[in-house]
């Protein structure tokens, strides 16, 4: 009998569902006192320790002052200093840099350098004195600490981070800002475990991340709300229903696809945001088959669809009110005497049929239904698809920013603006007539998945999308729903500058279309 679709064994369905949610703890205090390790952030030029700190003992507190003083520490931005009293008491000075440069992502990273910096001798409890600083970069300190401090430990059998307590860090503040800072960072920590619920989904190996596994996870999440549903189309509905191109991408693996839908406050009456993800949960290329080097790291391929799940998560845990609809289109891309080959001619949902030109473009063939469903089905306020889709995204973007079109400059803007708010950037590409012509051009059916030549492929991609954002209106009153596409082919993995992150997945753009939505 054969398992394949079956999770095996070790893999517990909704076991890291548990997880999300115990980020690290962080409180706060309106007042002085000190307990556990004093974490000092501090701008460059300071020379002594500001007044006001309660239960620290003389001897570190003298110890600060005479580095300071003595400009042993200088508080670049991103460097750290580890200070032990000779009676006890240690610290962690945090430098901020200058503090005529210093913005919200200032603090977060130096919220984050805490907890790259940690060792067993700072233990568990931390107490964070932050002076002059506002509520707003308070908070952003805190979320800089709640987003570094993750581990993607499950597979290994020892030193597990379970096994290891929590860390609890406090905030001093002001009375009169404690209300508000405690509400912020309430908010805060559960956006950031949507941003690990993406990394988590983004990190787990592929053996035990495929479609169906996918779906077990969203469902098992969806118990913890009631104002949240979530509705699986598995292989055989999607065929039923002509979803040619997440059909023809899945049909190769052993491991068949389907098509997640989440629904936030379905009550909701009125138009609202529909986000849209590529979920291949590994991509070969297929019968077009990837080079081998580096193929492991195709198990992010699903990353879209993680930024859409992370999304709803943040969203419904930090008690959005607003309904919201993501569709996640997953498939695992494998070449098989099954799988679609090269010169095969589909026919997707939106009834357009494509040549399959190269089977390894496999993303644009799951979105193709992803977005009909989006604009049919629903009546999106805009849509908003994320996929890790091509290649000459990252040799035009590098891992600094994501690729983002859309078929309305305005829009387009907004969501940029958003990105650079929240420090995960998002760069305007153009999106061109001439580009959508060359994916057009096909002699047998009315679409080709690959472009004419290999320039602009990022570009080609989108424009390929494109053709397959529905029309609100008939005849003359048409116009295309408002649509944006983020291409994390970059971003999702692998950016050594993303502070943030460690290694492994990034969770990026769940805190973009956080902001975004909600304003927040
Ligand atoms: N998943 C890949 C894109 C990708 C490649 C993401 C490398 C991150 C790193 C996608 O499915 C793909 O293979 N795209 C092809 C498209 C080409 C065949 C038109 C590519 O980019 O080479
Ligand atoms: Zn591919
Ligand atoms: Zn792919």
């Amino acid at each position: 009998m054969s398992r394949a679709n079956e999770p095996p064994a070790r893999f517990e369905v909704g076991r890291r569902i548990g997880w999300v949610g115990d980020t690290m703890q962080v409180t706060i205090s309106s007042g002085n006192n000190i307990n556990g390790t004093l974490v000092l952030p501090l701008f460059e030029g300071v020379e002594t320790l500001p007044e006001g700190f309660e239960g620290v003992p003389l001897s570190l507190k003298s110890q600060i002052n005479r580095v300071l003083e003595d400009g042993d520490f200088k508080a670049n931005a991103n460097t750290t200093m580890t200070l032990m009293g000779t009676d006890g008491g240690k610290a962690l000075l945090i430098g901020l840099g200058k503090a005529s440069k210093a913005e919200a992502h200032t603090y977060r990273e130096a919220g984050a350098s805490v907890v790259t910096s940690l060792s067993k001798m700072h233990g568990n409890e931390l107490t964070v004195a932050i002076h002059g600083a506002s509520t707003a970069n308070k908070a952003a300190f805190a979320e800089g600490m709640m987003l570094r401090d993750y581990n993607y430990d499950d597979y290994k059998t020892q030193d597990k981070d379970e096994e290891k307590p929590n860390l609890a860090a406090r905030i001093n503040c002001e009375e009169k800002e404690a209300s508000e800072l405690s509400a912020t960072i309430e908010r805060l920590s559960a956006v950031v475990s949507g941003v690990h619920l993406s990394r988590d989904l983004g990190n787990c190996p592929p053996n035990d991340m495929y479609p169906m596994a996918f779906a077990a996870k969203a469902e098992a999440w969806a118990k913890d709300y009631a104002n949240v549903k979530v509705e699986v189309i598995d292989y055989e509905a999607a065929k039923r229903h002509g979803m040619g191109g997440l059909v023809a991408v899945g049909m190769g693996s052993a491991r068949k696809p389907c098509m997640v839908i989440f629904t936030l406050n379905g009550d909701i009456k009125g138009r609202h945001p529909v986000l849209v993800g590529k979920g291949i949960t590994f991509d070969t290329g297929g019968i077009s088959l990837k080079p081998g080097a580096n193929m492991d790291e195709m198990k992010y391929d699903m990353g879209g669809s993680a930024t859409v799940f992370g999304t709803m998560h943040a969203l419904a845990s930090s008690g959005y009110e607003g309904k919201v609809v993501g569709i996640t289109c997953m498939a695992e891309n494998m070449p098989s005497s099954n799988a679609q080959r090269p010169g095969d001619v589909i026919t997707t949902l939106s009834g357009k049929t494509i040549e399959v030109l190269n089977t390894d473009a496999e993303g644009r063939l799951v979105l193709s239904d992803g977005l009909w469903k989006a604009g049919t089905d629903f009546d999106p306020e805009y849509i908003v698809d994320f996929a890790t889709l091509t290649g000459a995204c990252v040799v035009a973007l590098g891992h600094e920013a994501t690729g983002l079109w859309s078929n309305d400059d305005d829009f387009r803007t907004r969501l940029h603006e958003a990105s650079k708010d929240v420090s995960e950037l998002a760069w305007p590409m153009p999106l061109l007539p001439a580009f959508e012509k060359e994916m057009t051009d096909s002699k047998i059916a009315d679409t080709r998945n690959l472009g004419g030549g290999r320039w602009g492929g990022a570009n080609t991609a989108a424009a390929f999308l494109k053709q397959f954002v529905p029309n609100r209106g008939e005849g003359d009153d048409a116009e295309q729903i408002t649509w944006a596409h983020m291409d994390i082919a970059g971003t999702y993995w692998g950016a050594k500058t993303n502070k943030m992150v460690g290694n492994g997945a990034t969770g990026i753009h769940v805190r973009t279309m956080v902001k975004f939505i909600t304003g927040e």
